[in-house]
């Protein structure tokens, strides 16, 4: 029932030491934990707003790797790609008068988010904050981009 829905909180174990990304992560954070409270009349603002953020979260991320010769790009561009894919599915089913779908993709990016900051932005904050340091070589911790699937 909507009455125990649980929000999502900043925690600080989603810190990856890149100041830019971990202030878009804590918005990231924001914006879901507003879909998931946000009552039925408002689901289509919050909905709005978490698109919003989300195009601008990838993009830049995005930007960040095509601009840096990052090496694992493709998948971490891709799983981007099939969020915000999601996100507009879901805007259409809500636009049809769908509410429960967008509940759903609100716990769905709850428990997406910590894997995804934790093997692919981490790796992309690494390779950032090297670079603008020298260039140390990089340490992957995952080395496929289907585990996600
Ligand atoms: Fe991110
Ligand atoms: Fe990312």
């Amino acid at each position: 029932m909507a009455e125990e829905t649980a929000g999502f909180d900043w925690n600080d174990r989603y810190l990856l030491g890149h100041a830019a990304m971990d202030d878009t992560h804590r918005e990231f954070v924001e914006r879901v934990d507003a879909l998931l409270r946000a009552p039925d009349a408002e689901l289509e603002q919050a909905l709005a707003a978490f698109a919003d953020h989300a195009v601008a979260h990838f993009g830049e991320e995005d930007g960040w790797m095509k601009g840096s010769g990052f090496p694992a790009a493709d998948c971490h561009i891709d799983e981007h790609a099939k969020v915000l894919e999601s996100v507009r599915e879901v805007q259409q089913a809500l636009a049809g008068g769908n509410t429960e779908v967008v509940r759903g993709l609100a716990q769905a990016l709850m428990d997406w988010f910590p894997g995804h900051a934790d093997y692919m932005d981490s790796a992309l904050a690494l390779w950032m904050v090297k670079r603008s340091h020298g260039g140390a070589p990089l340490v992957f911790r995952r080395n496929s981009c289907k585990s996600d699937a």
